[in-house]
């Protein structure tokens, strides 16, 4: 897809861009916020533990009043949250009762390739499987814009899959979304994205908030028409051509509604004691300035990143969360008197998206947990392999890696197993830049030192416009073929995403 008639991005990298909803919008903070509820197995075997997920189209009830139309993974907004353990291996067995073609990514596992949701690894909605000249089933799934792949048929499945995730990694929050080569943005915006809490003995029996004191915060926003329809700015109804592009989509699309779990500007009464929330921004672009208001102001003790614990925590008074990245806090309530309230802001904006939710601090109670001064051990990562550069930019009409669009069948670049490498990337733009297959540190920004939001193992960074950063990477899960792309779906789906083939 070519960025045709698109403008070009502001001096911040950055057109605001933002949609307009049309639909009646709920005051904040009267809604309660949902509380994800783990999905149930069907079974557990030698082979793992076992879920099923139905891929299809449902009526929900986001804004209160209206049926809005989605997809989902098992018809619901956001998907199924799945609470897992490390070392028990998940499969996943999936059915896409869709209209368009699918590919399930679990974002932070270390998958091995075939697993891992390749943009063409689909899954085939039953109108295309059916098609007798799968050169045509092809073609209608807008596969017919790739020249160079070579076989581009080689993994397609029709209607069902089973994943199958190893999950030998540390505990961390992951989440799983669409990763369907030029429509992840709109499939996803849709409504395919869940969370996947991944726990481990490590992480257990640390006296961190425990329980119902322990809240995924899932945070995404959308845009509403005077249906209550969620707008996006694709103009093909039918998503099974290529994506026809309008000019407010160069920014990716950002909504003026923020949900969390699903609600918008949720509330969520707690008592005067410690909080852990898992943060995970799910939107399709927009990034947050996150910070609490409340009586004497507030602060987030980071104990996690993308990767898991960190080894020590850190306290932040602004939380930056770009695209993907997953913040896991503890926040202490009993700094509020009961009654009082604290609201969740975002300061990169004003208007609607100027607020997230708000906690309402409603009861006393006892609070055993805590926040130890050592959380975990983190292996510092020593470069002993290639060193690398990637660029991300946007060249004329298209978003591009090293000067290249997407191919599926070419690597841009072939990482040597087990070694570290060290990948100089830079941005012309504003960009989130996600890897597959390996996390990363973060061993420096430009001349200077880490970032404030780089600590630990991430598999997401944000990169603002002009700048450049150093990491620290080794692939030493799986031999194949992966992606590294840009976390602003829209920038994904117009092409900043690059093969890359571990061996
Ligand atoms: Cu969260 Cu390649 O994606
Ligand atoms: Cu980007």
């Amino acid at each position: 897809p070519t960025l045709a008639g698109c403008a070009k991005p502001g001096n911040d990298g950055i057109n605001p861009g933002t949609l307009s909803s049309k639909a009646k919008l709920p005051k904040p903070f009267s809604i309660p916020l949902p509380i994800l509820k783990p999905l149930a197995p069907d079974s557990t075997d030698a082979q793992g533990v076992h879920y099923s997920m139905t891929l299809k189209q449902a009526e929900v009830e986001i804004l209160p009043g209206y049926r809005t139309k989605i997809f989902g993974y098992n018809g619901t907004f956001p998907g199924p949250y799945l609470d897992v353990h490390a070392g028990t291996p998940m499969v996943v067995h999936q059915t896409n009762q869709l209209p368009v073609p699918i590919v399930t990514h679990l974002h932070g596992g270390l998958t091995p390739p075939s697993d891992d949701g390749f943009p063409t690894d689909l899954v085939f909605p039953q109108a295309l499987a059916d098609m007798a000249d799968p050169g045509m089933a092809a073609s209608m799934a807008g596969m017919d814009g790739m020249p160079s792949m070579k076989d581009p048929l080689a993994h397609l499945t029709a209607v069902q899959r089973d994943y199958v995730f190893p999950l030998n990694q540390r505990a961390s929050t992951l989440w799983y979304h669409d990763h369907r080569m030029d429509f992840s943005g709109v499939q996803v915006w849709r409504g395919l994205f869940g969370l996947c809490v991944l726990r481990d003995a490590e992480d257990d029996k640390l006296p961190l908030p425990k329980g119902e004191r322990e809240i995924p915060l899932m945070i995404a926003d959308r845009a509403f028409d005077a249906d209550g329809q969620l707008i996006y700015p694709e103009k093909d109804p039918t998503l099974l051509g290529k994506p026809s592009m309008d000019k407010s989509i160069a920014a990716g699309a950002q909504g003026d509604v923020i949900l969390v779990n699903g609600a918008p500007w949720p509330y969520l009464e707690v008592a005067a004691v410690k909080y852990r929330l898992r943060l995970l921004n799910a939107s399709n672009a927009r990034r947050y300035e996150l910070k609490l208001d409340g009586p004497g102001g507030g602060e987030f003790v980071q104990v996690g990143s993308d990767g898991g614990l960190l080894a020590a925590p850190l306290t932040h008074s602004t939380l930056h969360m770009s695209p993907a990245e997953r913040f896991d806090v503890v926040v202490d309530f009993s700094k509020y008197p009961v009654g009082s309230t604290v609201t969740l802001k975002n300061s990169a904006a004003s208007g609607g998206p100027g607020q997230v939710m708000q906690f309402k601090v409603t009861s006393h109670a006892a609070d055993d947990s805590s926040v130890p001064a050592t959380l975990s051990t983190i292996e510092k990562l020593t470069v002993n392999g290639a060193k690398r550069r990637l660029v991300f930019a946007l060249d004329g009409d298209q978003w591009h890696v090293n000067g290249k669009a997407f191919d599926p069948a070419h690597p841009l670049v072939k990482p040597e197993f087990g070694k570290t490498e060290q990948w100089t990337v830079t941005s012309v733009e504003r960009h989130p830049v996600h890897l597959h297959g390996a996390h990363f540190q973060v061993t420096g920004r430009g001349s200077g030192g880490l970032g404030e939001y780089d600590h630990g193992w991430k598999d997401t960074v944000e990169l603002s416009p002009g700048s450049e950063i150093t990491l620290a990477v080794r692939f030493d899960s799986y031999r194949g073929r992966y992606v590294a792309h840009c976390h602003n779906l829209e920038h994904e789906d117009m092409g900043m995403m690059a093969t890359i083939q571990v061996v």
